[in-house]
């Protein structure tokens, strides 16, 4: 055997035999690295006479080529074993209980406002939705509160820097009627429709204590339509407390009031009891036991107000309403402390918090009352 059969069979054997990824990379250099053993044979081709070089080049470059392809080929087998040793290792059992991931949930005051939604989709009312950072003209003017009416003043109002910009200086809204307006000039761009929306969101003023957050939320409806009295109003406002509190001994009472913007204006009362220093919704609030509870404002559209957003008052009229939701979440789900509400804290919201996947569904909505 010559000295380079002798190489050869060496290397092939050791490379064959390689029992891992870094034994192979480890002959690799040894035979074929820069100070590899077959890489110094080839520098040896240069000193060699031309027949010589004849004879060993192709048995030299032979070498290489076979050396090159084992580590190859023996690179693939132990990829594959290294594969399947390791799939073999990692069978799941599917046995095992799946460790727990925590899971968020549905926050009271948007499970309230869902309810609402369902209740006043029964009645026929749509969803509307208007910006929270307002213009001067929506939250106060078109509702009738030009720029010296004391009502402004009383609104704790968030402006922008920008306060020249008279009717287009920006706030914060300070209540959900501005989507009034915005809805009725949409529905008058055409000549004028009926209208019934609901406008649930954030509104915003600068106020904070036990039971005031410079954040809050409300829902504001709206009904325009040819004929619509103030008994729309109450029955509409009991038939949705009713399915609410999903109660039938809910009385309301109704007590004049002003807001610039409604005409005749009143307020909203609804009867409760105290039971174990929580507050029950219902029955009548002069009974024996009970008080009454203020849960919003409302009346009949104001005719300005109409005029403002493009309706004629001569044929058009309507009730509007607004109502703080955060109060109302409260009172359903019997919490104490509004400033909770907003706290972000996971364990306050873990426990009060609902389940996306089962939610509790009101009985039978309105549908099934009427
Ligand atoms: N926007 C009034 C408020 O925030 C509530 C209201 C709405 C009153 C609609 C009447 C009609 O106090």
């Amino acid at each position: 055997m010559t000295d380079l059969d002798q190489l050869k069979t060496d290397a092939l054997t050791r490379i064959e035999n390689a029992p891992d990824a870094a034994a192979l990379e480890a002959l690799r250099i040894e035979f074929l690295g820069k100070q590899g053993s077959i890489s110094g044979l080839m520098k040896t081709l240069g000193g060699m006479s031309p027949e010589e070089r004849q004879v060993q080049g192709p048995l030299l470059n032979g070498l290489r080529t076979e050396t090159a392809d084992a580590i190859a080929a023996r690179k693939e087998v132990l990829e594959n074993t290294e594969l399947e040793a390791r799939l073999a290792g990692e069978s799941i059992d599917l046995t095992l209980p799946a460790p727990e991931v925590p899971r968020g949930s549905v926050h009271p005051v948007s499970q309230v406002m869902d309810e609402i939604a369902e209740i006043f989709a029964d009645l026929g009312f749509a969803v509307a939705t208007g910006p929270e950072i307002e213009d001067d003209w929506h939250n106060f003017t078109a509702l009738n509160m030009s720029e010296t009416h004391p009502a402004r003043a009383e609104m704790d109002t968030f402006y922008f820097p920008d306060r020249d910009a008279e009717d287009h200086r920006m706030l914060l809204r300070t209540h959900t009627s501005p989507v009034q307006i915005r809805t009725m000039k949409a529905a008058s761009a055409n000549g004028g429709e009926p209208v019934r929306i609901i406008a649930p969101g954030r509104v915003y003023r600068s106020d904070s204590d036990a039971t005031h957050t410079p954040m809050f939320h409300q829902v504001e409806g709206l009904a325009i339509d040819r004929d619509i009295h103030l008994g729309h109003l109450k029955w509409t406002l009991e038939t949705f407390f009713k399915a609410l509190f999903e109660r039938d001994d809910i009385v309301l009472r109704l007590r004049p009031s002003y807001f610039p913007f409604t005409e005749p204006s009143v307020e909203f009362d609804v009867g409760y009891s105290n039971e174990g220093g929580r507050r029950v919704v219902g029955g009548h609030g002069d009974a024996e036991g009970h008080d009454w509870m203020e849960l919003g404002g409302s009346g009949m559209v104001n005719p300005r107000v109409l005029e403002f957003a493009g309706f004629d008052p001569n044929e058009w009229q309507g009730f509007a309403f607004g109502l703080g939701i955060d109060r109302l979440t409260m009172l359903k789900y019997g919490m104490n402390d509004l400033r909770a509400f907003f706290d972000g804290d996971g364990r306050w919201l873990s426990h009060y918090g609902f389940s996306p996947f089962d939610q509790p569904t009101l009985s039978g909505g309105v549908g099934a009352r009427a």
